[in-house]
């Protein structure tokens, strides 16, 4: 039995990585799916790569009219939205002594403010349509604790995780439940830029922090995409009903909380 039969789902920044993950798994448990992402080309592929039940939408989570538009998209193709996932995020790497306010700016503004104002109009839509909904916020292990080069990336997902719990409290009594996924360290284009930065900064060969962290994972490897899609599944179906403002880790046992 298909767990999403007939929902519909809004992904932000899905056109690659785990959010790209997230909807090969969401379309095959039988939801309709919006791509969004700021980059449309790439989000009009991974669609037609994903088929029918996929779509892209040009979304800009740091604009307010672009989250609206997003919205209204899946309100056109899909009927309305029950799950939304905020995945759409950007990481940065700086000693403190270096971080700028532009890269503060940027980052608060992705992955706090774009967060909280997609959850705020998605939430929305759902009171309206009266039949409840999921929404699952992507936290991370460097939500949890800081980390010396990583001081603004951390404070953000340190918000998500704050905002999951407010948001969740707030949103139960609609029938929608808040809940965040706090991956470890997952492959793909996304490390391949971290792995550069740090290669920068602590002046290692590329790829050499990749492999360390993986040897460091309890699991024994780094994550894949795929190794989160069981939880972005529990999270957005009926199974999860009772699970309220909580964020799960899923990092092969690097952190424990
Ligand atoms: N990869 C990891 O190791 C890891 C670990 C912990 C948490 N996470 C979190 O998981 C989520 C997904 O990570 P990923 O590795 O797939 O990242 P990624 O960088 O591969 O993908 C991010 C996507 O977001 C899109 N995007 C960027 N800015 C946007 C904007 N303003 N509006 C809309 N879309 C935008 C990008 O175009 C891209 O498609 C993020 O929230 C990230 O912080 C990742």
């Amino acid at each position: 039995m298909k767990r999403l039969e007939g929902r519909s789902a809004l992904i932000t920044g899905s056109a690659r990585g785990i959010g790209r993950s997230f909807a090969e798994a969401y379309a095959r448990e039988g939801a309709r799916v919006a791509i969004a992402d700021i980059d449309i080309g790439r989000a009009r592929a991974t669609a037609g790569e994903i088929g029918p039940a996929a779509y892209a939408v040009e979304m800009d989570v740091t604009r307010q009219a672009s989250i609206d538009a997003a919205v209204a998209a899946c309100v056109k193709e899909a009927g309305g939205i029950d799950i939304l996932v905020n995945n759409a995020a950007l990481f940065d790497l700086a000693p403190i002594v270096e971080i700028t306010r532009e890269s503060y700016d940027r980052l608060f503004s992705i992955n706090v403010a774009g967060t909280l104002f997609t959850l705020q109009a998605a939430a929305r839509q759902m009171i309206a349509q009266g039949r409840g909904g999921k929404i699952i916020n992507m936290a991370s292990q460097a939500g949890r604790r800081g980390e010396a080069l990583v001081a603004v990336y951390c404070a953000t997902k340190a918000a998500v995780i704050s905002l999951t719990q407010s948001a969740g409290l707030d949103l139960i009594r609609h029938g929608i439940n808040v809940n965040a996924i706090a991956p470890g360290v997952v492959d793909g284009e996304h490390w391949d830029g971290v792995d550069a930065l740090f290669a920068r900064y602590e002046n290692r060969p590329l790829g050499e922090k990749k492999r360390l962290v993986g040897e460091e994972v309890p699991f024994g490897r780094m994550g894949t995409a795929d190794d989160l899609t069981g939880m972005a599944i529990f999270l957005a179906s009926k199974e999860s009903n009772y699970v309220v403002a909580q964020t799960y880790n899923v990092d092969g046992g690097n952190w424990m909380s």
